[in-house]
């Protein structure tokens, strides 16, 4: 059973969140990332959850150091992965939970690199290129906008330069900390309307299996890829990423794709968009 929480009302002034320093971080930085963010200024956020425990090397557990591992701690008695925590993920794993769900899709909170992700599976190979109906998820490939309405441009010029960004054996993982004040949104963590098994098509915020934050209640639509924009918030820079679609609350958009590859059946995470992660810093 879902654990329960109770959520915030979001506040009215975000201020106080970008930093007076310039901070810029490159590949090899970003492998040291996890450690500096969890010790420092995850901690508080990631509390809640129980992601302070974060404060692992990024290639704890079993398989190699690109490998994402499922995060369960604090329910491995209620998620479907709680048996598996700090293990490699699999597909095999989600394509086995996915059977059981209505939608054929799952999801899992995870840890990669020391950062917080999540892993959703879509079914999105078997409908592709059918009819779009209400219960039969697929990803969906589409224009973005920012949070005023301008438009980005669409995820397929990204994807078209760089095909890692399109979903890989129909699973995608996105980096896990809200837009909005970067706390760490959940897999159906909680019971509601906007996390229950159901799909609709068109990243509305109608239907459920969206990615929930439970901080001030941001919704996202895993099966909704754009191109959006968004603000390193130390420098300020700006820049366009490939993402999941924010599909209702107080994030201004959407959650950063993390490409994976796959290794035999496990889930690796590839390091290649960090000034994509950066929004936090
Ligand atoms: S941090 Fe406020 S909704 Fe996610």
């Amino acid at each position: 059973m879902a654990r329960e929480y109770e959520l915030k009302a979001a506040p009215s002034d975000a201020g106080g969140l970008i930093g007076e320093s310039a901070t810029t971080i490159n590949r090899r930085q970003f492998l040291r990332y996890g450690f500096n963010t969890a010790a420092g200024v995850l901690t508080a956020s990631l509390g809640m959850l129980g992601f302070a425990a974060i404060l692992l090397p990024p290639g704890g557990g079993s398989g190699g150091d690109l490998a994402v591992k499922f995060w369960a701690k604090g329910r491995e008695d209620s998620a479907w992965y709680g048996a598996q925590h700090l293990q490699s993920m699999t597909k095999s794993s989600f394509v086995e939970e996915a059977a059981s769900s209505s939608t054929k899709t799952a999801g899992a909170s995870g840890v990669w690199n020391g950062v917080p992700v999540v892993v959703m599976y879509v079914e999105h190979s078997k409908y592709a290129g059918t009819p779009e109906s209400n219960g039969k998820a697929r990803f969906q490939f589409t224009e973005g906008m920012d949070e005023t309405g301008k438009y980005v441009g669409h995820f397929e010029d990204l994807a078209e330069a760089d095909p890692r960004l399109m979903p890989s054996e129909d699973l995608v993982m996105v980096f896990g900390r809200c837009t909005h004040l970067c706390c760490i949104p959940g897999w159906q963590l909680v019971s509601n309307s906007f996390t229950e098994d159901s799909w609709t098509p068109g990243g509305g915020d109608d239907g459920g299996t969206k990615l929930f934050c439970i901080c001030h209640s941001s919704r996202f639509d895993p099966t909704v890829l754009e191109m959006n924009t968004n603000r390193n918030r130390s420098t300020g820079a700006t820049f366009n990423y490939a993402g999941i679609r924010r599909s209702g609350g107080p994030a201004p958009v959407g959650l950063p794709i993390i490409p994976i590859q796959m290794n035999g059946d496990v889930v690796e995470g590839l390091a290649d968009y960090v000034d994509w992660y950066t929004y936090c810093d």
